[in-house]
């Protein structure tokens, strides 16, 4: 469905994407990874041409998305990046709205559409249908973003980060609301995450980036169990040691931890708090 080739970008001397090569099959959800300045927003960019590549190729079934006009292929693979906000002139119907409108809907359908995608990522139409971008929360925002994606229903979506700027219950009923939509449409998806849990829970495949190099692509179960490097462990280990502190925190005496929050015993709180980081790290180094 996608696939890159030996794709490339440098600024000058420096290369942001080193001869990244890859294949989303169709139906699957792959998960990019990796470490901030990695190279993952610069690829998805790239494949709907808001980057042009330094060299090598990108195929969209089968067809080379460098030889497409840029808009066709903004039509055909819907996309949600954090820093590509909303149109601000534009009422929140009308964001959302837009490919629609230039796909050449009538009036009613992108009226019901976009009701119902706002609906689907909790936001009630009647109430932000005629705002304006600014006067929505940052995650409100984003949420409209998701829905400005979706809105022709597109066969493929590259998400960078879509979900980063929602608090963690409207983030976790959106994760599942996106399963079950995936789930019915068949979507193929690419997804930038920093968020380990959510690469687990989303992804069919992971793909890890580290300095512009794609380090390792497999199942999250491959990843876990056959890291590549170090810093595809180190990255795979993160959400035990999370949990693991977590368990320890509960396994405290309760005493304890009350004099801990009320500030009476500093010290036994950052005591606790040491142990769970050094234990981690230790496991990290050990394994
Ligand atoms: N226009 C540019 N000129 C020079 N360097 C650039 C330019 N755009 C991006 N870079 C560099 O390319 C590298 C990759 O950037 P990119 O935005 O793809 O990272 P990222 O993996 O998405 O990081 P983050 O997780 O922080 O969003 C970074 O080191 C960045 O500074
Ligand atoms: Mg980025």
């Amino acid at each position: 469905m996608i696939e890159l080739r030996d794709l490339t970008k440098r600024y000058g001397d420096f290369t942001a994407v080193n001869e990244v090569s890859l294949k989303v099959d169709e139906g699957t959800l792959l998960v990019l990874l990796g470490g901030s300045g990695s190279g993952k927003t610069t690829t998805l960019k790239m494949i709907n041409r808001l980057i042009e590549p330094t060299s090598g190729s990108i195929l969209f079934d089968g067809q080379d998305v460098l030889k497409m006009p840029a808009h066709e292929v903004r039509r055909r693979i819907g996309y949600a990046f954090q820093k590509i906000g909303l149109f601000p002139h534009m009422t929140i119907a009308e964001n959302v709205g837009v490919t629609p409108r230039l796909l050449g809907w009538e009036a009613g359908r992108i009226r019901r559409r976009v009701d119902e995608l706002l609906e689907t990522v909790e936001l009630d139409p009647k109430e932000v249908r005629d705002r304006r971008p600014s006067e929505l929360s940052g995650g409100q925002q984003q949420r409209v973003g998701v829905a400005r994606a979706l809105a022709a229903e597109p066969k493929v979506m590259l998400l960078d980060e879509p979900f980063g700027a929602l608090d963690p219950l409207t983030r976790d009923r959106i994760q599942q609301f996106f399963l079950r939509i995936r789930k019915e449409t068949g979507l193929t998806a690419i997804f930038v995450t920093h968020d380990m849990v959510e690469a687990l829970i989303l992804g069919d495949q992971i793909a890890v980036m580290n300095r512009g190099d794609l380090v390792q692509v497999g199942t999250p179960r491959q990843l876990l169990t056959k890291p590549a490097d170090d810093y595809v462990e180190s990255l795979m280990a993160t959400p035990r040691q999370q949990a693991d502190f977590v368990e320890e925190l509960l396994a405290q005496e309760p005493t304890g931890k009350s004099t801990g929050k009320s500030g009476g015993k500093a010290g036994s709180k950052s005591g606790g708090k040491s142990r769970g980081k050094s234990r981690g790290k230790s496991r990290g180094k050990s394994s």
